[in-house]
């Protein structure tokens, strides 16, 4: 019971049931056959867990299990004669009082209080546990630290130290000094401001340096560098500015540098290329600029710059370096056209959204066996798809839309049997839509808009089974919509606006949400009924056609309809009442009559407005019939809003 008053808690204790006080005595005194933990040991863990027996009354049961070295969380030596490491990870904690009596266990080599709700570090933990010279590691992540970090006396064997996922504040000024075995250092997601902390141990043995997600500004300082021994550093998102100075290259043993999401300037340091050792370089969403070095991605597996200003060519040989896994050098400002060797290791290729001229080289294509993602949009490349690309046989996403490209859809793409997305829109391509697309049975979208098709919908379109947004909007195609489209189950979106399609209108899948658009095609006849099954789906686009007779009255009923698109048709009598939460737009229809703006007969209108108000009550009815289909629906929709963002992940 020394340094009882020390405790806040120590009253809580006082005031412990009688029952539990007795079994914690006799605890305490009972000679333990079982265990040779020392006497002082047991006495502080039954004291801990008498303070904390509210969070951890379910996890440690003292009853049960006299010994503290059976206890969760807790781990000994091997002859159980004293306890090495404490994580009361994911207690619940919301008091730090207990904090100092965890320092009497002077054997400590971890303690990890990550995952609980602890808002201050009393100053009676620093300076106690600052004197157990074997404790190694310390982790407060994931609290509710606030304030300024604490700074550390003593705590000389101290090699791992993780405050992430607090909201300290604050400068970094010499709190760190003294921690001359500082391995790693774990400062992520605070909110730290001030210079990028440079004493972090005289000794300089620290490897792993993660400081994301602060307030940090100002520039990389050159200090850095002189730990020589670091292999990771993580600087992302804070606000540095400033260059990346060519020093970097002194870091002989740096595995990953991540820069991203900062203001950093000036040109990529060709001295990283001297680190033989780094796999990963991310400095995505800067503002670097200047030529990217050639030998950047000499000894790399990972490069990401996208989202900076870079400009000039890409290096010839930046993509042909064997250990190159992934790159994206998308959004930047590079021109010319794109090496053509490139390495059978690479997974992943982006660079859209930059002036790249020329063709697609094919040369190495057939040899990428591994390359699951291809995104070269929004740029100016042209040429031909090359038919070298159904040899990629990993492709799970292509994308080259928004390019000059011309010529055919290859066959050869059919082969892509992993293919899910295939993005081509806003080319030149000419000719048919070859049936062979339709072999791609793992296709979600298919996104050929705004291109020069022309021929009709392939009939075998049905075996696209697993699809989810189809657009051959803006093309030339001719015909009409084959009747097995009926047979999708999982059709979000159809998007088939601005061809030149007529004939029937065959019945749509029900699964449709995202949008139907028929519009600008030569659809006649009156708009069927086999659309009023469609009660899920949110945008319809059926203007600019030829569509005649009465607006049907189902059309009313939708909740989910947001926007109904029915201008330029041959629609006649009169509009129906559309609840407030729909866009309609029924202009360019000559012979449709607007009742609300024409209260012309009062006689003639009031019977047309009842029999279209009790059409609403039957569709409202029909609509309630089916809200027990209401928690299936909400699933779906949210399936809906995640597949609009593409089911490929972007990382
Ligand atoms: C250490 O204590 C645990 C928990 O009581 C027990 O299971 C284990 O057998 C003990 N080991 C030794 C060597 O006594
Ligand atoms: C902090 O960084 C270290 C070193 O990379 C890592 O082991 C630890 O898991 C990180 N902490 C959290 C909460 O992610
Ligand atoms: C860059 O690397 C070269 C060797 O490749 C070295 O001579 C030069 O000093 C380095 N520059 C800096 C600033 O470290
Ligand atoms: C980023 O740095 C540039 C100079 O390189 C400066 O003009 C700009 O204001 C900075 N932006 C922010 C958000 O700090
Ligand atoms: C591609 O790389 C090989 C081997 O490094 C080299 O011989 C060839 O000249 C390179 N081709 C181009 C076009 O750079
Ligand atoms: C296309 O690239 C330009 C830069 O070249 C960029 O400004 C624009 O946002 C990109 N468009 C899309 C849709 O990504
Ligand atoms: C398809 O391309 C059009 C442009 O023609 C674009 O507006 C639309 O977002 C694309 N949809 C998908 C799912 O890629
Ligand atoms: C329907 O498709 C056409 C052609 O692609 C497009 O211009 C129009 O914006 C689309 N309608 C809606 C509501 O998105
Ligand atoms: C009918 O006219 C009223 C009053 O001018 C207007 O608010 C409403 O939007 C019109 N309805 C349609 C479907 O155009």
């Amino acid at each position: 019971m020394r340094n009882s008053g020390e405790f806040p808690a120590q009253t809580n204790m006082t005031k412990c049931e009688h029952t539990t006080c007795v079994i914690f005595f006799l605890l305490c005194l009972l000679p333990l056959g079982l265990s040779q933990l020392s006497a002082n040991q047991r006495v502080t863990m039954f004291k801990l867990s008498e303070l904390l027996k509210d969070t951890t009354s379910s996890v440690w049961i003292v009853a049960q299990e006299p010994n503290p070295c059976g206890w969760k969380g807790v781990s000994c030596t091997s002859n159980n004669a004293s306890i090495t490491h404490l994580s009361l990870s994911d207690f619940s904690l919301t008091d730090s009082g207990f904090l100092p009596l965890v320092c009497e266990i002077g054997s400590l080599e971890a303690l990890d209080l990550s995952n609980n709700r602890l808002s201050s570090i009393p100053d009676g933990f620093i300076t106690a546990c600052g004197k157990i010279g074997g404790l190694k590691l310390l982790s407060f992540s994931r609290n509710r630290l606030v304030g300024a970090l604490p700074t550390f006396n003593g705590f000389i064997g101290l090699q791992f130290l993780d405050f992430s996922y607090n909201s300290l504040s604050g400068n970094i000024g010499l709190q760190l000094d003294g921690l001359n075995e500082l391995r790693t250092l774990n400062l992520s997601s605070n909110q730290f401001s001030g210079h990028v902390p440079t004493h972090l141990g005289k000794s300089r043995v620290l490897e792993h340096l993660l400081l994301s997600k602060n307030f940090f500004h100002g520039g990389i300082p050159k200090v850095i560098f002189d730990y020589h021994k670091l292999v990771l550093i993580d600087l992302s998102n804070n606000q540095l500015s400033g260059s990346l100075p060519a020093r970097i290259g002194d870091l002989s043993k740096l595995k990953i540098l991540i820069l991203s999401s900062n203001n950093l300037s000036g040109e990529i340091p060709t001295n990283l290329s001297n680190i033989r050792t780094l796999s990963r370089f991310a400095a995505n969403e800067n503002n670097f600029n200047g030529n990217i070095p050639n030998g950047i991605s000499r000894f790399l597996k990972i490069l990401d710059l996208s989202y900076n200003k870079l400009s000039g060519l890409i290096p010839s040989d930046l993509m042909m370096q064997p250990k190159l896994q992934r790159v994206d050098l998308s959004y930047n400002l590079l021109g010319g056209s794109i090496p053509a060797n490139m390495s059978s290791s690479l997974v992943r290729l982006r660079l859209g959204s930059n002036s790249l001229s020329g063709v697609i080289p094919s040369a190495k294509l057939g040899t990428l066996l591994k390359l699951t993602y291809l995104e070269l949009e929004n740029n100016s490349l042209s040429g031909s798809i090359p038919p070298e690309l159904g040899s990629c046989q990993s492709l799970a996403l292509l994308n080259l839309a928004m390019n000059n490209l011309a010529g055919r859809l290859p066959l050869e793409l059919g082969s892509l049997n992993r293919l899910q997305v295939l993005k081509l829109q806003s080319n030149k391509l000419t000719g048919e839509i070859p049936d062979q697309i339709t072999q791609i049975q793992s296709l979600l979208v298919l996104n050929i808009s705004e291109n020069l098709l022309s021929g009709g919908i392939p009939s075998s379109i049905w075996r696209l089974k697993s699809l989810t947004n189809l657009n051959l909007g803006g093309n030339r195609l001719l015909g009409s919509i084959p009747p097995s489209i009926s047979s999708f189950n999982s059709l979000l979106e159809l998007q088939l606006g601005r061809n030149q399609l007529s004939g029937h209108i065959p019945r749509m899948p029900n699964s449709l949400q995202i949008a139907l658009n028929l519009s600008h095609n030569l659809f006649e006849g009156p708009i069927p009924n086999t659309l009023s099954r469609l009660s899920s789906l949110e945008v319809w686009d059926l203007s600019n056609n030829k569509f005649s007779g009465e607006i049907p009255i189902f059309l009313t009923g939708f909740r989910s309809m947001t926007q109904l698109l029915l201008s330029n048709n041959q629609l006649s009598g009169v509009i129906p009442k559309f609840g407030h939460w729909v866009a309609v737009d029924t202009s360019g229809n000559p012979g449709l009559v607007n009742t609300t703006s024409h209260p012309i007969s009062t006689r003639k209108s009031q019977y047309k407005m009842k029999s279209v108000g009790s059409s609403v009550a039957v569709a409202v009815a029909v609509g309630t019939a089916s809200l027990a289909l209401g928690i299936t629906m909400a699933i779906l929709i949210a399936v809906s809003r995640s597949r609009r963002h593409g089911r490929v992940k972007s990382n």
